[in-house]
């Protein structure tokens, strides 16, 4: 774990661009002459094909994978920058290039196979046939019985099951832009992003297993719509799609004229076709919301042309993913991850999807590797998180089952080099070919990462610019950082890709302020290359051209591989009556690499008492969800805070993560320092005697 400690963001350092990062440099691995034969990128003029000498064309070759109604005559227009166009005049529909145009060929073979977490519950395969008919039929629900037309906004809440690429894949048939947010995010926040999207529908599910547990979802819907409302936002129809046949998951009752069951008013619409409308390239295709730096998080709006070409094109190149394959990625299909490399980019191949329901350990630490010798998966896609946890419970279980992988990825969050080859070894049987694919919600598709059959990987590295991507490091003086030089930086994309997303729904100012104004040197310039993408991770570039990504910048937390902003938490806490203050700051962990540590001082007169701690908990997970819940809840007497009354998240950094605060004589009040560092530091720290697993200690007011 000592690199993972060189993250000045957790450490409490100072910016990234004044450290020096001295690690060891890792030794190479190459794939095996036995998947360079068979994969889909070999040639290496690839690189001279997509060098800045032929950019933006080279990216025609992305484009080309698809089927458009009409072709582009304008491959990038930079008339408005930071505001890219792609692909421009084409129009093109996403369902079609993922369902309909491979009938023809492969009408009958899996597109999508469905694993429920019951393992006596049987798996189900969808052949891109039946995805025809299920997506025609909810496309003409969602036209006919909701009265949805292109351009119209829906929230999606759902959990890991194959209607949910069908209810986004329906949505994309007829240009309604889909926001799915993370089945495990709370009501509250479903409702928050259903307001900010402006849906009038939100499309969930009754329940669904997680740990051996039927979760009652719908109730979830209840909430959301309630907040949605007091944020302004009237959603009137709310379709409930059913896990079990006959059976409902759920308490929570059906509200007249605005819950129905997708079940019982589909058949109406039995065999209906829904011609897929040909939408614009620039035509939003998703809203895809994360947290950034803010409280409020934003809505990352994806284009229809330019992220499709590019999720195809990399997931082609990149994932080495071909039709015979089968594919499984293990993220949820709520994170971009999963719209990008679950559903739109091998179903845009004519892939076989493995969709997986539930806990990766459930029931044992063997699940993951009885599906894939079931299967027969041999393409595996997952992070680091998830690695570290399968190695941690099932050191040896990979090698008691008969699957073979020619290809597996890693994504999410720094891998540690020791992770890494448990992986490559163990769950790779040292037969697969490695991608750690370093991007973000914001970006569609890959930045960073080898070309698995072309480049040797590096554990720990992702790798170059994926073809047509020309990262560089700078710092804080706007100064390139050299390869090799050992010095962290701030990794920046200085081109434009087609995968970026267009802009922020609805704010188009923050867009720019929160990714070009950075780095920008000129705002009147209608020249890309004066317009660098600012990614908000540090990163340190080898001499061999690799980057190795260290973390945000920023104040987002990377828990798990998932993204939480410090202030949603802190707003969070702040409903709290009893809190004054709140601060939360990153805590490196051993399975999840960063998790939350909350921070609390009261108002004047509140005694320090588990039931506060239990209520900050509370309201945490049921203003973002479980995945929020922090490490533990201090309460502290004071916050440390400068003169001019910062407060200093990054002392509480230092002292949660056992690090040295540095010079804290400039601070107004020094004195709190030991104080506060006695008390999460053990001596005072109180354990709760019946508090959730994960929530322990609370500090003691003074
Ligand atoms: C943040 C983006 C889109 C992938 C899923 C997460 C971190 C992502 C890597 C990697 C080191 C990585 C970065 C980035 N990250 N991939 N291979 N190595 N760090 O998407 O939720 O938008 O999070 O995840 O810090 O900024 P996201």
């Amino acid at each position: 774990m000592a690199e993972i400690r060189s993250d000045p963001q957790a450490a409490g350092e100072a910016t990234e661009a004044q450290i020096s990062v001295h690690w060891r440099e890792e030794e190479y691995y190459y794939p095996s002459a036995r998947f360079v034969g068979q994969a889909n990128l070999t040639d290496p003029s690839v690189i001279e094909r997509f060098s800045e000498k032929h950019f933006p064309e080279c990216f025609r070759e992305y484009a080309d994978l698809l089927t458009w109604d009409q072709y582009w005559h304008t491959t990038l227009d930079t008339s408005d920058p930071p505001f890219w166009k792609w692909f421009v005049g084409g129009k093109i529909n996403a369902s079609y290039n993922c369902v309909d145009r491979h009938l023809a060929k492969y009408k009958n073979k899996a597109a999508l196979i469905f694993v429920p977490e019951p393992e006596d519950e049987a798996t189900v395969s969808v052949t891109y046939r039946e995805l025809y008919v299920r997506v025609n039929e909810f496309a003409a629900l969602l036209r006919d019985f909701c009265g949805l037309k292109s351009g119209d906004r829906v929230t999606i809440h759902m959990p890991m099951v194959p209607e949910l690429p069908v209810t986004m894949l329906a949505c994309a048939r007829l240009g309604i832009i889909h926001s799915v947010v993370f089945g495990g995010f709370s009501g509250e926040a479903c409702g928050m992003r259903a307001a900010d999207s402006g849906s009038r529908v939100l499309i969930t599910m009754d329940g669904y297993y997680r740990n051996g547990k039927m979760i009652d979802h719908k109730t979830g819907a209840d909430i959301a719509l309630e907040t949605a409302k007091q944020a302004g936002q009237q959603v009137d129809k709310v379709l409930v799609w059913r896990r079990h046949a006959g059976k409902s998951a759920t308490v929570s009752p059906f509200v007249k004229d605005r819950d129905a069951w997708v079940d019982e008013i589909l058949p109406n619409y039995r065999g209906q076709i829904v011609p897929p409308v040909p939408m614009d390239a620039e035509a939003p295709l998703f809203l895809m919301y994360t947290s950034g730096s803010t409280g409020k998080p934003k809505g990352c709006q994806h284009r229809t042309g330019g992220y499709l070409s590019y999720v195809a094109g990399t997931s082609k190149y990149i994932e080495d993913i071909h039709p015979e394959d089968v594919y499984w990625c293990m993220a949820d299909i709520g994170w971009i991850t999963g719209h990008s490399y679950i559903v739109y980019g091998p179903l845009s191949l004519a892939a076989t999807s493995v969709l997986y329901e539930g806990v990766p350990t459930f029931p044992d630490a063997g699940r993951v590797w009885r599906i894939a010798e079931r299967l027969d998966v041999n393409i595996f896609h997952t992070s680091p998180t998830a690695i570290r946890m399968l190695r941690k419970s099932g050191h040896d279980e990979p090698s008691k089952y008969n699957y073979h992988f020619k290809h597996m990825t890693t994504v999410g969050e720094p891998i540690e080099p020791e992770v890494w080859r448990w992986y490559h070894d163990t769950v790779g049987k040292g037969e697969a070919a490695i991608v750690d694919t370093w991007w973000q919600t914001e970006n569609g598709g890959f930045l960073c990462s080898t070309k698995p059959a072309i480049d040797p990987m590096k554990p720990g590295s992702a790798g170059p610019g994926v073809p047509g991507i020309y990262p560089i490091i700078i710092d804080e003086n706007n100064e390139p950082i050299a390869a090799g030089s050992g010095k962290a930086g701030n990794i920046c994309i200085r081109n434009p890709w087609p995968g970026i997303m267009q802009t922020i729904w609805g704010d188009r100012d923050r867009f720019v302020s929160q990714y070009y104004a950075k780095y920008c040197k000129d705002r009147n310039s209608k020249d890309w290359h004066d317009w660098p993408y600012f990614a908000a991770d540090g990163a340190v570039l080898a001499a061999d051209g690799y980057f190795r990504i260290l973390g945000r910048v920023d104040d987002v937390i990377n828990v798990a591989g998932h993204r939480l902003g410090t202030k949603e938490i802190e707003s969070a806490c702040l409903t709290v009556p009893e809190v004054a203050e709140a601060a939360v700051v990153p805590v490196v962990d051993e399975i999840k690499g960063r998790v939350p540590e909350v921070y609390i001082a009261l108002q004047p007169g509140i005694q320090a008492s588990p039931a506060i701690v239990e209520k900050v908990n509370k309201a945490i997970e049921a203003m973002i969800g479980k995945i929020a819940r922090p490490r533990r809840i201090l309460i502290v007497p004071d916050m440390p805070k400068t003169r001019s009354g910062k407060l200093m998240r990054r002392v509480l950094a230092a002292l949660s993560n056992n690090m040295s605060t540095g010079d804290i004589t400039t601070l107004a009040n020094p004195d709190i320092v030991e104080k506060v560092r006695e008390l999460v530091q053990g001596k005072n720290a109180v354990t709760l005697a019946d508090g959730p697993e994960d929530l322990k200690t609370f500090g003691t007011q003074e």
